[in-house]
């Protein structure tokens, strides 16, 4: 659990675990809820009593440790070279955390490279039915601006005079290997980007090692994420309206309750479905992913699938807060309905999500589009409490 300014601090911390923070988080609120998990069972035989947890500290602000914010370089970190040795162009698949993640490991890579980096093209694919693009939903002047002294952006590729005609320089594609290390970028990579004046990496989901052995490229991670990517004004005005509305009545806390349709398909966690709905995520599973031989019958126990609704409002219930904690749901559709919902309704009736505060209706018609994941992703980061139910695929390549 963090609060406002603990999640922040958390947010910019240094290293490998700031570009995840979101997962770090996600761990600490696991070992800190197994914990409280654990000692409420032995405390509840030793007669608990409510009046032992004081709900305000829950809400107040978590001790930041070690860890402050550093994105700034510490060491000689001279500006990009005037001359550049190529374009490159990346396509960025997944919905907006990997995006996200995949846009600041383009800019690291071009960095490597001492390539010019084209503006991250972000996939439109099926289930995310959104191809408004990198200008959609960033401020790309922000972006280019302030990441001059890290790398060279260009908003599309530039045309070059060949033969007499005038035609864009054709990027040479390139499928990336899973995590390449950084030697991939400066031997085959930068050898086809010098043969053809630009590549394409695609797709360009966790193509480049998460551990690098530099910090100071660690730290262009975190520029990116936390300085580099803002989202576009209309969608900070429209979080900060809900974050308002919400926060007019009071502390809110919020939940990214990740128990939707394709997670639960590629996590393979089917056996608490009926067989009805059991179908329905195999199908999709077969469609959307990758083969891959899973234990449907294990994957819950050895801890892979995300926590169900009511898992969820029981952690929270014996960390202390009541019925009458404010919670806002950042998610999509939730699977199997008000089956999984109702327990954790009764335990928390006062639920929102973006389309109960958002009046102006604009998100109602965007379900599914990366608006509403990018409303989700402010309301989380400016809510008092934000808690993860899972840390996402990354665990499930084991
Ligand atoms: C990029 O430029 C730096 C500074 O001149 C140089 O040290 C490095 O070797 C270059 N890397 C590549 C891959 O060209
Ligand atoms: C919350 O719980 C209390 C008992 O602890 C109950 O009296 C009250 O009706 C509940 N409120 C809601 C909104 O369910
Ligand atoms: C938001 O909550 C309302 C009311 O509980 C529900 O009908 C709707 O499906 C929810 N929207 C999303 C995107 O979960």
């Amino acid at each position: 659990m963090r609060s406002r300014a603990g999640h922040r601090h958390q947010l910019k911390q240094s290293g490998v675990k700031a570009m995840f923070g979101r997962l770090s988080i996600a761990v600490i609120v696991f070992v800190i809820c197994a914990v409280s998990f654990l000692s409420t069972i032995k405390s509840t035989s030793r007669s608990f009593s409510q009046s032992e947890i004081k709900v305000d500290t829950l809400w107040g602000t978590a001790a930041s440790g070690e860890w402050r914010p550093s994105s700034a370089p510490r060491t000689a970190w001279p500006p990009p070279l005037t001359e550049t040795n190529g374009y490159l162009r990346v396509r960025c698949n997944g919905g907006l955390n990997q995006q996200r993640s995949a846009i600041c490991n383009a800019v690291l890579a071009a960095r490597i490279m001492n390539a010019t980096l084209v503006l991250p093209e972000l996939d439109a694919n099926s289930f995310w039915r959104d191809d408004s693009g990198f200008h959609g939903i960033y401020d790309v002047e922000h972006f280019i601006k302030s990441l001059r002294y890290d790398v060279k952006i260009v908003e599309s590729i530039p045309e070059i005079r060949k033969n007499g005609k005038i035609k864009k320089i054709k990027a040479f594609q390139i499928r990336p290997p899973r995590d390449a290390p950084i030697s991939w970028y400066t031997t085959f990579a930068l050898e086809k980007m010098k043969e053809h004046s630009a590549i394409y990496l695609t797709p360009f989901s966790h193509r480049l090692a998460e551990e690098i052995d530099n910090p100071e490229y660690q730290r262009l991670r975190c520029r990116v994420n936390y300085h580099a990517l803002r989202f576009k004004p209309h969608i900070m005005e429209l979080s900060n309206t809900i974050v308002n509305r919400l926060r007019a009545q009071g502390h809110f806390m919020a939940i990214h309750l990740r128990f939707e349709m394709d997670m639960l398909a590629f996590a393979g966690c089917f056996d608490i479905f009926t067989l009805e709905e059991q179908k329905i995520l195999k199908k999709y599973r077969q469609e959307n992913f990758a083969a891959k031989k899973l234990v449907y019958s294990e994957r819950r126990a050895i801890g892979k699938c995300p926590l169900t609704p009511e898992e969820v409002g029981l952690i929270l219930r014996s960390m202390g807060f009541d019925n009458s904690t404010r919670i806002y749901l950042a998610a999509g559709e939730l699977f199997g309905g008000n089956r999984f919902m109702k327990p954790f309704r009764s335990l928390f009736p006062r639920l929102e999500n973006h389309s109960t505060v958002d009046t102006t209706g604009e998100l109602a018609t965007n379900t599914h589009g990366l608006l509403g994941s990018a409303v989700d992703y402010m309301v989380c980061l400016l809510a008092d409490i934000f808690m993860p139910t899972y840390d996402g695929p990354k665990q499930l390549r084991k």
